[in-house]
C-alpha cells in the first residue's frame, strides 16, 4: 500500500526503546490473566505438572509465578464460563506513568478503566486500556514482592519455568499496531517479517521493552486475539522435560507444536495447551537487544525458516479468542500465504 511504512529503520521510531509520544516508561511485560472453566484442573496443569509457584488464591483466581520471579504473580488463572485471555499487563517505572498513559489514551479515544489497589491481589492501582488494536492491556507500577525461589533448587519441580517473557498476538492490521506500539508507547523492534511486494508490507513485528527480543509479538491474522503467552525456561532440556512430563501424565494432547527452534528470535520452544486449550509457550535461547543503534532483522514472508528454523511447516490451529472484550475482524493481509502452508 503506497505511503505505508513497512520496514522499521534504525533512524526512526521503532528502532529502539523510548518513552514514546505517551511519555511513559514501560518496563516489561509483567503478567497475563487466563480465563479457565475448571480452576482445579487448571491449577493441576500449571502447578502440579509445570511447576509454577502458587503465591495465593481466592474463590475465583489462582495467582502463579515463575521460580526466579519476585512479583506476586506473572500468571493468573481466573474461573470463568469460557476460556480466553482477560488481559496482559506491562509494568511501568513510576505511578506518574499511569497518569500519563491515562491522559494520552483518553485523548486518543481509547476505552480506559482504573483498577483499584487490591482488586487484583498483590497489585496496586492499575490502568486497563483497550489498545488501538483492541487488545486488553493493563499497566501497573506497584506489585507485592515475594521471596523468589531462584536458589531454592530443592523446591524446583516440572520443567523449571523461570519467568514470563512475552505475549504473541494476532491483529488484522500489523502496520497500524506496529505504529501504535512503537510511536505511542516507545517499543523497540528487534525483528520483523514483511512481504516481498513493492512496496513491502509488514507481516509481523517482534517488539520489546526489556532488553531481549520481545515483550509482545504482533502477527498478521484474524483478531485481535492472543495466540500465546511465552514463559522463559533455562535451557533446551527444560523444553524436552516439559514434553516428557506431559506425556508421562497422559497429556500428549497438550503438546501442540515443537519442540523446535524459531528463526525469528532464535528461541527453542514448545507450545502447550491447557485443559481449556489456552496456549502457553516454553521459550529459551533468544538474545540481548540493548543498543540504540540496533538494526531490526528482516525476514521474508517466503522464508520458511522464520517460523521454524529447521524448516518444519507450522500447523494451522485455532487461536485464543476473547469474545467478551475484543471483537475480531478479518486481516488486511491473507492469514497465511499458500506458499508457506
Ligand atoms: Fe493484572
Ligand atoms: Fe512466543
Amino acid at each position: 500500500m503506497v505511503g505505508r511504512r513497512a520496514a522499521p529503520t534504525a533512524a526512526g521510531w521503532g528502532a529502539s526503546v523510548s518513552t514514546g509520544e505517551a511519555g511513559a516508561e514501560i518496563l516489561r511485560l509483567g503478567h497475563v490473566e487466563y480465563r479457565v472453566t475448571d480452576l482445579g484442573r487448571a491449577r493441576s496443569f500449571y502447578v502440579d505438572l509445570l511447576g509454577f509457584v502458587e503465591t495465593g488464591r481466592d474463590r475465583t483466581r489462582v495467582y502463579l509465578r515463575g521460580l526466579e520471579e519476585r512479583d506476586h504473580h506473572s500468571l493468573v488463572l481466573r474461573h470463568a464460563p469460557a476460556p480466553g485471555v482477560s488481559h496482559f499487563a506491562f509494568r511501568v517505572a513510576a505511578p506518574d506513568d499511569l497518569q500519563r498513559l491515562h491522559r494520552r489514551c483518553t485523548a486518543r479515544g481509547l476505552p480506559t478503566r482504573w483498577i483499584e489497589a487490591g482488586e487484583e491481589a498483590g497489585q496496586g492501582k492499575a490502568l486497563r486500556v483497550q489498545d488501538a488494536a483492541g487488545l486488553p492491556v493493563e499497566f501497573y507500577h506497584q506489585i507485592d514482592q515475594i521471596e523468589r525461589q531462584l536458589q531454592r533448587f530443592d523446591l524446583y519441580r516440572g520443567p523449571h519455568i523461570m519467568r514470563i517473557d512475552h505475549v504473541n498476538v494476532q491483529v488484522p492490521d500489523v502496520q497500524a499496531a506496529y505504529e501504535w506500539y512503537t510511536r505511542e508507547w516507545g517499543f523497540g523492534c528487534s525483528e520483523y517479517t514483511e512481504t516481498d511486494d513493492r512496496p513491502a508490507q509488514l507481516w509481523a513485528a517482534w517488539l520489546h521493552r526489556k532488553h531481549n527480543v520481545h515483550d509482545i509479538a504482533l502477527m498478521n491474522g484474524r483478531g485481535p486475539r492472543l495466540h500465546h503467552a511465552g514463559f522463559w525456561v533455562t535451557d533446551a532440556l527444560a523444553v524436552l522435560r516439559a514434553c516428557d512430563i506431559m506425556a508421562g501424565a497422559g497429556h500428549q494432547d497438550a503438546i501442540e507444536r515443537g519442540p523446535g527452534r524459531h528463526g525469528l528470535s532464535n528461541a527453542l520452544f514448545v507450545y502447550l495447551r491447557d485443559g481449556d486449550r489456552n496456549r502457553i509457550e516454553l521459550y529459551t535461547g533468544d538474545y540481548l537487544v540493548a543498543d540504540p543503534d540496533w538494526r531490526p532483522i528482516r525476514w521474508s514472508i517466503n522464508d520458511p525458516r522464520r517460523a521454524t528454523f529447521w524448516g518444519h511447516v507450522p500447523p494451522q490451529v485455532e487461536s485464543i479468542l476473547d469474545g467478551s472484550l475484543i471483537e475480531p475482524t478479518e486481516p488486511r493481509l491473507r492469514d497465511r500465504p499458500s506458499f508457506v502452508t
